[in-house]
C-alpha cells in the first residue's frame, strides 16, 4: 500500500494558521513556555490509559515537556476509566471530551471534531496517540489534517483482518503518523511492506512491558478473591470483549460452551460491551463462570500473577501472560502478536468450543521465552528520546 499523498510529515511547511509565528497567535503564552516542547496525548479507551501512563511519567521524569492530556470519554464507567488515573497516578486530562459510546462513525466524527478544537487552542508541537481505537484515529486525523506531527505509540501491528474496526483505525494511523513507534520486529516488518520510510520508524518495544514491570509489584488482590470466590494458584483468567465475538451470536456461543466444559474455577471480570450483548441476545452465562465486574490495572495484574493460565480475546492480555509466565489460549482466528504463537506459548483457537477446552486441557506445560521480543522494558523513555530529538 502507498502512503497517503500528503502526509504531515516534520519538514512541511506548516498550517497557515500556526506559520505566523505562536506569539501572534496566542498572547498569552509567553517566551518561557514557548520554549517548552508542548505534547497534547490523546486516550479514551482502557488500554490506552495503561500504555499512556508509562509514557506520561517519563515525560515528567524528562523535565521541560508539557503534557496536556485529552479523555475522549470513549470509555466512562468509573471502572474502565477513573479507576485507571487513580491507581497509576495518571495527570487528570485537561481536556475532557465527554464523547461517550455510539456507532463508529458518529463516535470517532463527533471526536475528530472535539479534537480538532482543542488542538487549534493548544498548538502543540506533537499529538501522541496509542494503539487501535476510535480515539486513536480521530486524535491522528485531527493532528494530520491541522499539520500538527503525530507520534503512534504500537505502530506496525496488524491481524491482516479488514473486518476489524481495530485493523482500519491503525492502518489509518501508521500512515498519517511522521514517528511510528513499534513494539516489535513483526510491527516494523509490517510498516516496511506498507511502503512507510525506515526514518519514521523506531522500534522502542512494548509499553505494556514497561507498565507490568513498574507496578507488578503494586498488585492487588481483588475483593471478590479475599472473599473466596478462587483460589490463589487455581483459578484460570478470562476476558472477552472483541466485536468479533462479541457481536456474533454463534461465536458467543461457542465460547461460552468452550469455558463451560472446563472442569477448574474460571474468574471472568466481564467487560461492559460483553455484558449488554449478552443481555440483548438472550444469552445466558454459564452458571460455574466466576463473574466480576471489571477491575482496575492493579487487580488484574494481581490476577495475571495468581491464575493457572489466561483464556481471551483481548490484545494487551495476550501478552501480560505472557509477561507472567503464564500461557494463553487466544479466542480469535488471528492475531497481531504473533511472536507469542510461533514460540508457542499462545494458542489461537477462534470460537470453536472444542478447540477451546482442548487447548485449556494443554495450559498445564511449562512455557519458553525469547527476552527478545518486546524490548528491555524502557519504552517509555525511548519514546521520549524519540520524541525530543526531532
Ligand atoms: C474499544 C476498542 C477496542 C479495545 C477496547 C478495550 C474501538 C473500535 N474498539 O472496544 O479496540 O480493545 O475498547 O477495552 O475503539 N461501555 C460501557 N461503559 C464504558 C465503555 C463501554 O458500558 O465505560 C459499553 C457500551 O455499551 C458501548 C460498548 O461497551 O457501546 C462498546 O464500547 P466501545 O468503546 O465502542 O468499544 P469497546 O468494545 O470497548
Ligand atoms: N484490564 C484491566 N481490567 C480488566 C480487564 C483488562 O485492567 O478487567 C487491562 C489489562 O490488564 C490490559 C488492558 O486492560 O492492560 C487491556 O485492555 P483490553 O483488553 O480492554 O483491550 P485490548 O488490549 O484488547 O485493546
Amino acid at each position: 500500500m502507498e502512503p497517503f499523498v500528503g502526509v504531515a510529515s516534520l519538514d512541511e511547511a506548516p498550517d497557515p494558521r500556526f506559520a505566523d509565528g505562536l506569539n501572534a497567535l496566542c498572547p498569552d503564552r509567553n517566551s518561557e513556555e514557548l520554549n517548552e516542547m508542548k505534547i497534547v496525548t490523546v486516550v479514551g479507551a482502557r488500554p490506552q490509559f495503561v500504555k499512556a501512563a508509562v509514557v506520561s511519567r517519563a515525560l515528567a521524569d524528562a523535565g521541560g515537556i508539557n503534557e496536556v492530556i485529552v479523555h475522549t470519554g470513549q470509555h466512562y464507567d468509573p471502572n474502565m476509566s477513573a479507576i485507571f488515573f487513580e491507581e497509576l497516578s495518571i495527570p487528570s486530562p485537561q481536556h475532557h471530551l465527554g464523547i461517550g459510546s455510539g456507532p463508529h462513525g458518529a463516535m470517532t466524527g463527533r471526536q475528530l471534531e472535539a479534537i480538532e478544537a482543542v488542538l487549534i487552542d493548544e498548538k502543540p508541537d506533537w499529538v501522541l496517540v496509542y494503539g487501535d481505537t476510535n480515539s486513536t484515529l480521530a486524535g491522528a486525523l485531527a493532528a494530520a489534517k491541522l499539520h500538527i506531527p503525530v507520534a503512534h505509540v504500537e505502530a506496525g501491528l496488524r491481524s491482516f483482518n479488514r473486518r476489524m474496526p481495530e485493523e482500519i483505525n491503525r492502518i489509518l494511523t501508521d500512515h498519517v503518523a511522521s514517528l511510528l513507534l513499534t513494539p516489535s520486529a513483526a510491527s516494523d516488518r509490517n510498516l516496511a511492506n506498507e511502503g512507510i520510510p525506515a526514518d519514521r520508524i523506531i522500534n522502542v518495544g512494548d509499553v505494556m512491558f514497561d507498565a507490568t514491570l513498574f507496578y507488578k509489584p503494586r498488585a492487588k488482590r481483588p475483593p471478590e478473591l479475599e472473599a473466596g470466590l478462587a483460589e490463589p494458584g487455581d483459578f484460570l483468567l478470562a476476558t472477552i470483549h472483541r466485536a468479533e465475538n462479541t457481536d456474533d451470536p454463534a461465536r458467543m456461543r461457542g465460547i461460552l460452551e468452550g469455558l463451560a466444559l472446563v472442569d477448574r474455577p474460571i474468574v471472568v471480570p466481564l467487560h461492559p460491551r460483553t455484558r449488554s450483548k449478552l443481555e440483548t441476545l438472550g444469552i445466558l452465562l454459564p452458571g460455574k463462570l466466576r463473574i466480576i465486574d471489571p477491575v482496575g490495572y492493579l487487580e488484574m495484574l494481581w490476577l495475571e500473577e495468581h491464575c493457572a493460565a489466561i483464556i481471551t480475546d483481548s490484545g494487551g492480555v495476550q501478552k501480560e501472560a505472557y509477561f507472567h509466565g503464564k500461557r494463553c489460549v487466544t479466542m480469535r482466528d488471528e492475531t497481531e502478536w504473533i511472536e507469542l504463537v510461533d514460540l508457542g506459548v499462545n494458542e489461537l483457537v477462534g470460537a470453536d468450543a472444542q478447540r477451546i477446552a482442548a487447548a485449556i486441557a494443554r495450559t498445564g506445560e511449562p512455557i519458553v521465552r525469547d527476552d527478545s521480543l518486546f524490548g528491555g522494558g524502557d519504552a517509555g523513555r525511548q519514546i521520549v528520546s524519540a520524541l525530543t530529538a526531532v
